[in-house]
């Protein structure tokens, strides 16, 4: 495996950092060269000074894209670690089940910002379908889903909702599984009752995101980890903008907020943990 110098990974860190917000620290110069190596060889670069120059110069970005796929992190699983999306069935729903009927919205707006190959969104679209079963003043056209990424690569997986029988094993209960997806023995295809109520789009966070408009809800989870301190506080900051009074804001599990931002008051439903604008 080609080496990383201390000065081609200060080049390529700060390019990274630049177009998508990841945070890279001296310790972290394997997970370069590890992420890339193959990017390199595809490119025929014999170093990464070589490959950072001309990831810089290429004027279609089509390199910068690859490095930004290759860096990035898409984890993700069915109802990733259970709690916040009990809330969302016990807590949320009933919630916004109540300002529908009373009049007070005429619609829920619900965001995942790093929806990866789309896991979480479907996994809230789903709960939401369950739950206008049973209770029939809430529709699923009273709900707009939202799911954004940075990386095009998960994105057109999440948009096809077609996954192998390793993915479609993560985390989703059989009768949802049943419910929710057809197969052909190893591919399962979600159904389009559930993809019609998403929209999919290309945002990276560290970009203005106003444009989406106000949310009650959104979920932002296992991103902030990746990136620095002062992306954090803007970030979290330009959430609460978008949020409506009394939104709701959740991060991941292993994640906090408290040190980066006092706009928000921190409750807990069950095991789950949520924020509320203030
Ligand atoms: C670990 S996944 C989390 C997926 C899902 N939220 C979950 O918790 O299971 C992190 C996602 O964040 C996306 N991401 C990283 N940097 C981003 C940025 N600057 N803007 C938008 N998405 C970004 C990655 O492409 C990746 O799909």
């Amino acid at each position: 495996m080609i080496k990383l110098d201390m000065n081609e990974f200060k080049m390529l860190r700060d390019f990274i950092e630049l177009h998508c917000g990841i945070h890279l620290d001296e310790t972290k110069t394997y997970l370069i060269e590890t992420r890339l190596t193959t990017l390199l060889a595809e490119q025929g670069c014999t170093t990464y000074s070589d490959f950072y120059f001309k990831a810089k110069n290429d004027p279609t970005n089509t390199l910068r894209e690859k490095i930004i796929d290759a860096m990035t992190t898409n984890e993700t699983l069915w109802f990733r670690d259970a709690t916040p999306f009990n809330a969302f069935q016990k807590h949320f729903l009933p919630h916004f089940g109540k300002e529908i009927a009373s009049g007070k919205k005429s619609r829920i707006r619900i965001w995942s910002a790093a929806s990866s190959t789309g896991q979480e969104i479907y996994s809230i679209a789903m709960l939401i379908l369950e739950y206008c079963r049973l209770q029939t003043t809430l529709r699923p056209e009273h709900f707009e889903l939202l799911a954004t990424d940075i990386s095009p690569t998960v994105l057109f997986l999440a948009k096809a909702g077609r996954y192998d029988t390793h993915v479609i094993s993560r985390g989703l209960p059989d009768e949802m599984k049943k419910k929710y997806f057809k197969s052909d023995g190893k591919i399962w295809v979600i159904d389009d009752c559930v993809k019609k109520m998403v929209t999919f789009k290309k945002l990276n966070l560290q970009e203005d995101f106003s444009f989406v408009g106000k949310m009650d809800l959104i979920f932002c989870r296992n991103v902030l980890i990746y990136f620095s301190e002062e992306l954090k506080k803007d970030l979290l900051h330009r959430f609460g903008n978008l949020l409506r009074p009394g939104g709701y804001l959740l991060v991941g599990s292993a994640e906090s907020i408290s040190n980066y931002s006092s706009e928000y008051s921190l409750h807990t439903f069950e095991k789950a943990m949520y924020y509320q604008i203030k």
